[in-house]
């Protein structure tokens, strides 16, 4: 059984259609990053998947199974008791959801009171040791969040996270805010703590890269729906949708001394509609006809997929001869 198996997940803002009937499945252990422009619904999916939805935004239809139990129908006090202890959220800007008039130590030692007791000195320890697990000094633990660089604070939003060493973690953006180097230190700080704590996350982020690095399989998202989804080393060699592959040419690649970064031309679609066809059609280099009047769905097979009417017909070819 997959720890997290996410079918026919479907999300609205009044009339805004943001996460599509979207289905995914995450193996324990794994993670899996999702990718997309400013917009697609990365964020709105993973609220979705922990149930922290502001309204406008709720769940139409779908079903989130975690280890088995649908979250859509289980009720907030008993999911209440999930979070943080089964699922966790490191939020897009997390630093800034640290608690401003709260002490490092403090916003760890609520989390532990409120859902795992334990003795003072055994806390002590415990603060201790999750700082240094981000690399920061433990004596910053009696510091207030403004006092802290924004690196910082995000990895003690990541250390917050795994406190209780939750099965999955969703991840919302945990480097977007910041520079570059620390960027790098903080993919480089997860992929140690993942090793050692066994978590299994989504990671969203816009930024392919980042996510190619961290992430087993890559979840593309164009408004709203997934259009290919591929283990990294895969999507990265051999991309199959239009979308994916022109998303590979917005970064440079590391090997070659040749910078030649092509933008995407046009806009995403308004997400108030639902049109025919195929979303990213209207920005499609290699657009058909039926691109345009042939909706198609997403399937995953095997931990793979792609949404594409061209790559349908690669794979046509390639069996027929
Ligand atoms: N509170 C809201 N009310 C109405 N529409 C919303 C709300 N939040 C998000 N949306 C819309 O839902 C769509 C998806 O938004 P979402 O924040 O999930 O995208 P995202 O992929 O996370 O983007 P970003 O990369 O900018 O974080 C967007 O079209 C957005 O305008
Ligand atoms: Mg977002």
């Amino acid at each position: 059984m997959p720890l997290l198996d996410i079918q026919h997940l479907t999300v609205t803002y009044g009339n805004v259609q943001a996460v599509r009937d979207v289905s995914v499945t995450l193996e324990t252990g794994e993670i899996l990053g999702v990718v997309g422009e400013s917009g697609s619904g990365k964020s709105t999916l993973g609220y979705a998947v922990t149930k922290l939805l502001r309204p406008p935004g709720a769940i139409q239809s779908g079903r989130v199974l975690f280890e088995g139990t649908d979250l859509v129908s289980t009720l907030e006090s008993d999911l209440r008791k999930k979070r943080w202890t089964e699922i966790s959220v490191v939020m897009q800007s997390g630093m800034n959801a640290l608690n401003p008039v709260a002490t490092i130590r403090r916003q760890f030692e609520d989390a532990i009171i409120a859902h795992q007791p334990t003795g003072q000195s055994r806390m002590k320890e415990r603060v201790a040791e999750m700082l240094k697990m981000v690399n920061i000094d433990p004596r910053y633990a009696d510091n207030y969040p403004h006092e802290l660089s924004g690196g910082m604070k995000q990895r003690i939003s990541i250390a917050l996270a795994l406190v209780l060493e939750p099965k999955l973690i969703i991840f919302d953006e945990p480097t977007t805010a910041l520079d570059v180097v620390v960027q790098r230190f903080i993919v480089q700080n997860l992929k140690t703590l993942r090793s050692q704590y066994h978590f299994s996350a989504l990671f969203i982020s816009h930024d392919l890269g980042t996510v190619l690095e961290i992430a087993d399989r890559v979840a593309v998202m164009y408004a709203g729906k997934f259009v290919e989804i591929q283990p990294s080393g895969q999507l990265l060699r051999a991309p199959k949708h239009p979308y994916t592959q022109a998303l590979l040419q917005c970064f440079p690649d590391p090997r070659s001394d040749q910078i030649n970064i092509v933008g995407i031309p046009g806009t995403p679609p308004d997400l108030s509609v639902v049109q025919p066809g195929c979303a990213f059609a209207p920005r499609c280099s290699q657009v058909m006809t039926r691109c345009l009047t042939e909706s198609l769905a997403f399937v995953e097979v095997a931990g793979a997929g792609v949404a594409c009417h061209r790559a349908g017909l690669t794979e046509e070819v390639k069996q027929h001869g």
